[in-house]
């Protein structure tokens, strides 16, 4: 394998070294100029190095784009590369030493760490002679343009079709689509796909296609390259392909008007192919000239960008998909023969064969040609082999030709993506990822180019749409629950090819491959059955900054060696979820890099005390931990945690102290307030980030008002969900209203739950509609409430739950307010309310939108307000309500489609069958169920 791997890391460039350096001198600048002062004598080092660096950024971007096949060249640049991760981690470490550099006298830098820099700066200092001597030797030796792999070959219109398999019904709908009778002049269809699934073949299968070629008065064809940014030269062409003539213009209008005056009043189609310019200026200047065409033409423009197809489409797009499923793979059998040559005939052994390597092109057109092309330069003997190597190991010929035009992706993002997208190949293939899981890799890892006012996860979010709409992520096919996303197999490899020696994985089917570089950064493991012993096949790797556990299933290990960590100084991501360690060694708190911590999913009981210690922390998961009761003490000195990922609060039995020093903290699931200094509610003033949901328990030992309003609940304006729990209420009603008067939140707040407050009514702002996001409230297991808050004001409310309210006797016309209350209202639940007798006050206006109402466990209600005008309502349960009299007077909606009633003696008896009082109120609706069972449509007499 390691053959293959190195003729293609030669062969494509990954430009990843460029990407780094760009990153790197970014620090050193941020570290040089903005943190130390330019006077100081490290800053003038790094100054000294970050000026090197630039000097030899385009450089080194010749040198890796360069494609050389020298040996010399390619160590040079892996060196460079090397030396550049280790000048990220040395400035890592600076900038932790010196926090506030203009504080601290700047001559107190570690003297091994002044030692370390000066080393790296000769390092480096040596790497740049050498290469400008490389480049200089090479310039003079021979000035040969770069040997250029085919990489997009140029297109014509002209196609053979009986060399296409499988499109024949996109030609349909595409053919369809052109013809279609519009008014606009112009309309313009993108077919847009990954790289390799026939989009070019595809419209030229429409553009020669009879019934378009009698439609259309002119048809024309151009192709772009990769780079064309110039107007001039696309319209050129597009002149010249519906004239055949060569147009001796250069200036911009006049080429322009040339074409104008071709295509006045003429129906054309235009395929513009492979299409990368996403600059919407572009695009606005280039279809200047058709304007005055016949109604009814068209632009077909192919392209893999999302966002190119979105600047360009008047409305409609065409999104070609790989072949899928078992269809899919045959389909790709037949391009495999095809391009074979010869026919099968007297090689039916060879059928089957050929089936399962077909399946391996994973429906992409581009790779079943390929493969064929391959197959057909070996022995049939071979064929087996084929059929049992991965995907990465096939011969270098088919790689030559599927992965230089899948990499044209990859070449058109920025460096600083290049290395988001790298790192990804740690995944193993086909697996399924969370956009915000990803994110936070990335932001751990040091990826994402930080911009002053902006959070990093909003920049992170940016590239993941960048990677996915450039086709290089795709939303995951088999999406249950939640949205994830995956990269095609192809991806997935082409993200292996551009880290080699970078990043690697370690998975079972391989697991007697480790990389032989020991400058890999990138680690994953996906082995289920892992030992310490297979840990420490990692201490070698002493410059990993990440590694990461993925198993399908949770794995065996259950036990980290001690030294583990000391072995891997580096670690910025470290992620042993789904193992069975109780345990982690104190060494962790070594890791002064670490960033990320991941213990979903173990059995770990308590986290060591030298966690603490590892001032950089960002994100600390512990979600699904079983056995976990305590989180650390001095939790407090993290004091640069965002992310605080737990799910069990009720497990941990003593909540630590002085949490209000977090102030970067945007995720904590829960706040428990205690009456001691550094454990109560004013804890939470300076956590102006946090973001999600915070529930806050054990409200009854905030003592007053004024001890509430220190919380500054109205100013973590990116709260979406607010629980506010009084978990033992002993303390006095007022009190409790006092306090939760002084807790209103911001009025961005989408979800609130207030739970055992023992107040007798609500104070003002549980209603006001300035809550205008508001979108779903619970009150819950308020005992001593008599009257419920007027919640009808809330422009969005769409779900609210009442729920074991043992004093609230009755609900009326107040609950509402104003007319047209509720007006966003979708679900409403009465649960529970064991007093409450009497529910009137609905009018005509209210509730227009309300589609479930649920009334469960009142006991003693015996009337409900009319509910004939909720003319939304489609479900209505009542549930335990053995005093309620009777369905209300002028019945019940047209709209209700589903009736259940049980455990509600005198209702059930009106209700049940032709002598029930209530029948002729209920019998057309199309579901009733009583008491469990459902009365059927037929048996209910007229
Ligand atoms: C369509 O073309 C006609 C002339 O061919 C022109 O008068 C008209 O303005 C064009 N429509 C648009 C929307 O550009
Ligand atoms: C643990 O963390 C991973 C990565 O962030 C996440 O995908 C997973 O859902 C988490 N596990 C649980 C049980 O939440
Ligand atoms: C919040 O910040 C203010 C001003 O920096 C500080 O005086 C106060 O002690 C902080 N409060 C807490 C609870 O950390
Ligand atoms: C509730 O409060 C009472 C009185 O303060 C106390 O005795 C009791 O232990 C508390 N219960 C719980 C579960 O905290
Ligand atoms: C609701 O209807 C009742 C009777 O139909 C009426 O007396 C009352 O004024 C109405 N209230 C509002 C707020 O419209």
């Amino acid at each position: 394998m390691a053959g293959t791997l190195t003729i293609l890391s030669m062969v494509f460039s990954s430009g990843i070294t460029s990407a780094i350096l760009q990153v790197v001198v970014c620090k050193l600048a941020d570290l040089a100029f903005e943190k130390i002062g330019r006077s100081d004598e490290i800053s003038g080092k790094l100054q000294q190095l970050a000026r090197g660096l630039q000097k030899i950024d385009s450089l080194v971007e010749d040198l890796e784009n360069k494609q050389t096949n020298s040996n010399a060249c390619e160590e040079l640049i892996e060196d460079f590369k090397n030396a550049l991760l280790d000048a990220e981690d040395l400035l890592d470490k600076i900038d932790l030493e010196k926090p506030n550099f203009r504080d601290i006298d700047p001559s107190r830098l570690k003297s091994d760490d002044k030692r370390e820099l000066s080393r790296l700066l000769k390092r480096v200092d040596g790497l740049v002679k050498e290469m400008e001597g490389y480049f200089l030797s090479e310039i003079n030796r021979q000035r040969k343009p770069p040997q250029s792999l085919d990489v997009n070959p140029r297109t014509s219109s002209l196609v053979d079709e009986l060399s296409v398999f499988g499109r024949g019904n996109e030609k349909q709908e595409m053919v369809e689509m052109l013809l279609a009778e519009r008014r606009e002049n112009v309309s313009v269809i993108p077919i847009v796909g990954m790289g390799g699934t026939g989009k070019t073949t595809l419209a030229q299968l429409v553009y020669n296609n009879e019934a378009v070629v009698r439609e259309f008065e002119l048809r024309m064809w151009v192709c772009f390259s990769s780079l064309d940014t110039d107007l001039v030269p696309v319209t050129k062409s597009i002149y010249e392909s519906a004239t055949k003539e060569v147009l001796e213009l250069s200036n911009l209008d006049a080429v322009q008007v040339a074409l104008q005056e071709k295509m006045r009043m003429k129906k054309f189609l235009l395929v513009l192919d492979g299409m990368w310019n996403e600059n919407s200026a572009f695009w606005e200047v280039l279809k200047l000239p058709f304007k005055f065409a016949a109604p009814g033409s068209n632009i077909v423009v192919t392209t893999r960008s999302k966002i190119v197809s979105s600047i360009v489409s008047t409305g409609r797009h065409y999104h070609l998909h790989t072949f899928s499923g078992g269809s899919g793979h045959e389909t790709c059998w037949e391009i495999i023969k095809q391009s074979l040559g010869g026919n099968l005939d007297g090689h039916e052994d060879l059928q089957n064969v050929g089936l399962e390597i077909a399946k391996k092109c994973k429906g992409l057109p581009l790779a079943a040609k390929a493969i064929g092309r391959a197959l057909r330069l070996k022995l049939e003997k071979e064929w087996d082999h084929i059929l049992n190597c991965e995907l990465w190991d096939f011969p270098e010929d088919y790689m030559r030709q599927i992965y230089p035009v899948l990499k044209v992706s990859y070449d058109h993002l920025p460096a600083y993506l290049k290395r988001c997208f790298a790192y990804c190949s740690i995944f193993p293939h086909s697996f399924e990822f969370e956009e915000d899981d990803l994110i936070q890799l990335w932001a751990a890892e040091g990826f994402i180019q930080p911009q002053k006012t902006r959070s990093v996860e909003g920049i992170g979010r940016e590239y993941f749409d960048f990677l996915l709409s450039g086709s290089l992520f795709q939303v995951s096919s088999n999406a249950a629950g939640g949205r994830k996303y995956e990269m095609h197999d192809f991806n997935h490899d082409l993200a292996r090819l551009v880290s080699t020696n970078l990043c690697f994985r370690l998975e079972d089917s391989m697991s007697t491959f480790l990389p032989t570089s020991r400058n890999v950064r990138h680690s994953s493991l996906l082995c289920q059955d892992i030992k310490p012993s297979t840990l420490e096949q990692f201490h070698r790797y002493n410059k990993l900054r990440t590694f990461i556990l993925l198993p399908r299933d949770p794995t065996s290990l259950s036990e980290v060696p001690h030294d583990f960590f000391s072995k891997l100084p580096c670690l910025r991501v470290l992620n042993l979820s789904r193992s069975q360690i109780t345990e982690l060694p104190e060494s962790i708190g070594k890791l002064m890099h670490l960033r990320y911590l991941n213990l979903n999913d173990t059995l770990i009981r308590r986290l060591p005390k030298s966690l603490a210690d590892i001032c950089r922390l960002e994100i600390l998961k512990l979600k699904n931990c079983s056995k976990l009761h305590e989180l650390p003490k001095n939790l407090k000195k993290l004091s640069k945690l965002r992310h605080l990922v737990f799910d069990r609060p009720n497990q941990i039995s003593s909540w630590p102290k002085n949490l209000g020093k977090l102030t970067l903290l945007e995720t904590l699931p829960e706040f428990r307030v205690g009456k001691d200094k550094g454990c109560k509610i004013e804890e939470l003033k300076n956590m102006t980030c946090l973001r999600g949901s915070l529930s806050i328990k054990n409200l009854e030992k905030v003592a007053d008002v004024a001890e509430a309003k220190c919380a500054i609940l109205h100013n973590k304006q990116y709260l979406e969900s607010l629980g506010l729990h009084w978990n033992n209420g002993t303390r006095d009603a007022t009190v409790a209203q006092a306090v939760l008067e002084g807790l209103k939140p911001h009025d961005r707040l989408k979800r609130l739950q207030v739970a055992g407050y023992l107040g007798s009514n609500f104070p003002d702002w549980i209603g006001q509609s300035s809550f205008c996001k508001l979108e779903s409230i619970r009150l819950e297991k308020c005992q001593l409430c008599t009257v419920l808050p007027s919640l009808g004001q809330l422009p969005v409310l769409k779900e609210l739950v009442i729920e074991k309210m043992d004093a609230l006797t009755d609900v009326d016309r107040q609950f509402c307010g104003l007319a047209g209350s509720f007006p966003s209202l979708e679900t409403l639940t009465f649960c529970d309310m064991p007093e409450l007798r009497i529910w009137s006050g609905i009018n005509e206006t209210d509730m227009p939108l309300l589609t479930e109402l649920c009334i469960d466990s009142c006991q003693n209600l015996v009337a409900l307000p009319s509910l004939h005008h909720l003319t939304s309502l489609e479900t209505l349960d009542i549930n335990g309500c053995p005093q309620l009299l009777s369905i209300p007077g002028e019945g019940l909606p047209r709209s209700l489609q589903h009736l259940s009633i049980s455990d509600s003696d005198i209702l059930k008896e009106r209700c049940n069958g032709s002598n029930g009082a209530d029948w002729d109120k209920i019998r057309w609706i199309p579901e009733i169920v009583i008491d469990g069972d459902e009365i059927p449509m037929h048996g209910r007499g007229n």
